[in-house]
């Protein structure tokens, strides 16, 4: 995943960040203060501004994703770090949908990567699992499928009614995200490639990715690869997760064994992502919702935002600082400097402030073939 700077020219970054709603707020600023930390120790510089899109504004003015926004994003900003949107207030999920999905979709973010990984033992509900067991990366196609929102009601509120929503899957959406699986796979020295689907029920949009997974994996004849129906592939992954290197599946089974797959390895507060299309503007957040059961209470586990300002950090080719950041996460889980989530009994701006410190005094010397 690993990319050259989107921007030529220098080695500051540009980054838009956008907090959203409920816990979104509490975790950003972490992760914010961690990524200024580790701009400040290796002298490298990273620009922020921030933008107040989410329930709020939503609420207050009408405005979801502001027109201009996408262009504005893609010109003028390397990468995207966001928190999350969903508020009780505003039910239909309306600014979440323009704002996210909008992103996601307009900025053509097909690779939706999601790395699971157990950092420690104590964090896995699986009896006898340890870390080299539970490493693994999902990739979720991001621009298609049952969420691209074609579809509508006949007869809405009668009792005759009907309601369509359709699983749209393209032949080049489909073939660019296996691709991508197995690139990463043989990029990475990874050797096994499951491609999961629904195809004995979905035998129109599923068979797609059949005829698809057949063809693109005769080019990687060095990558293991199967494929699993995504019920088996929830009951295989808890079973023995150690089976699995790279996983790729549709929008939705994504989503579904990516929240799987977090609690595998700890829960939701450690999850990361990373929304990439390859050399241009790219997203990432953490995989958690806005949790209002818990916003507003300074106990949210930033842990999840600082891992995918690290994905953020690697896709701008800042290798070094992405490095300090994960070992930083990583230091804090094994000394117990985490949240109630985790079991521990810091809040989240203590974790921050944790975390800030230990990437401040990191020593770090910058590979001499890495480009500035
Ligand atoms: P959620 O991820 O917000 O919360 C699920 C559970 O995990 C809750 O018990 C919550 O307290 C816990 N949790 C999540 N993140 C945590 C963290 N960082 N630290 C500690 N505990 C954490 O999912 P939900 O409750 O189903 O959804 C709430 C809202 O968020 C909804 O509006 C939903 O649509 C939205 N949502 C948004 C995103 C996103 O913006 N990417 C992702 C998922 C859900
Ligand atoms: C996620 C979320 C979103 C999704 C929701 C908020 C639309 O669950 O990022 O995983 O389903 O993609
Ligand atoms: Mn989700």
């Amino acid at each position: 995943m690993q990319k050259p700077p989107i921007r030529q020219g220098g080695s500051a970054a540009r980054v838009a960040v956008i907090p959203g709603d409920g816990i979104g707020k509490e975790v950003t600023p972490e992760a914010l203060k961690v990524l200024k930390a580790v701009s400040a120790a290796t002298g490298r510089s990273m620009e922020f501004v921030e933008f107040d899109w989410g329930a709020d504004k939503f609420l207050r003015e009408g405005v979801s994703l502001p027109d201009g926004a996408v262009e504005m994003l893609r010109d003028q900003f390397d990468a995207i770090l966001f928190g999350a949107l969903g508020d009780p207030r505003v039910p239909s999920n309306q600014h979440a949908a323009d704002i996210l999905l909008g992103l996601r979709f307009k900025l053509d973010l097909y690779v939706n990567a999601r790395p699971v990984e157990l950092l420690h033992q104590r964090l896995t509900p699986l009896l006898g699992r340890t870390e080299k067991d539970i490493r693994l990366m999902v990739f979720r196609e991001n621009t298609e499928g049952l969420y691209v929102g074609v579809g509508g009601f006949f007869k809405k509120g009668t009792a005759d009614e009907i309601a369509v929503q359709e699983d749209v899957n393209s032949r080049k959406g489909v073939e660019r995200i296996i691709r991508f699986a197995f690139e990463y796979a043989q990029s990475k020295g990874l050797k096994r490639v499951c491609m999961s689907d629904k195809s004995n029920a979905m035998t129109f949009a599923h068979d797609l990715w059949q005829r698809v997974f057949k063809l693109v994996r005769q080019e990687y004849s060095g990558i293991e690869s199967r494929h699993l129906y995504i019920d088996t592939l929830a009951m295989e992954i808890v079973r023995d997760p150690s089976l699995f290197d790279v996983i790729v599946t549709c929008n939705l089974f994504g989503d579904i064994i990516s929240d799987l797959g977090a609690q595998l390895a700890g829960g939701l507060g450690l999850a990361p992502s990373g929304n990439i299309h390859p050399g241009q503007t790219s997203l990432f957040e953490p995989v958690h919702g806005s949790a209002p059961n818990i916003a507003g209470k300074g106990i949210a586990n930033p842990l999840g935002s600082v891992l995918a300002s690290a994905m953020m950090l690697e896709f701008l080719g800042w290798n070094m600082e992405a490095v300090a950041l994960n070992r930083a996460v990583k230091a804090a889980v094994h000394e117990n400097f985490v949240t109630p989530d985790l079991g521990g009994t810091h809040k989240t701006v203590e974790v921050g402030d944790w975390l800030a410190k230990l990437v401040s005094n990191a020593s770090m010397t910058r590979p001499p073939t890495q480009s500035k």
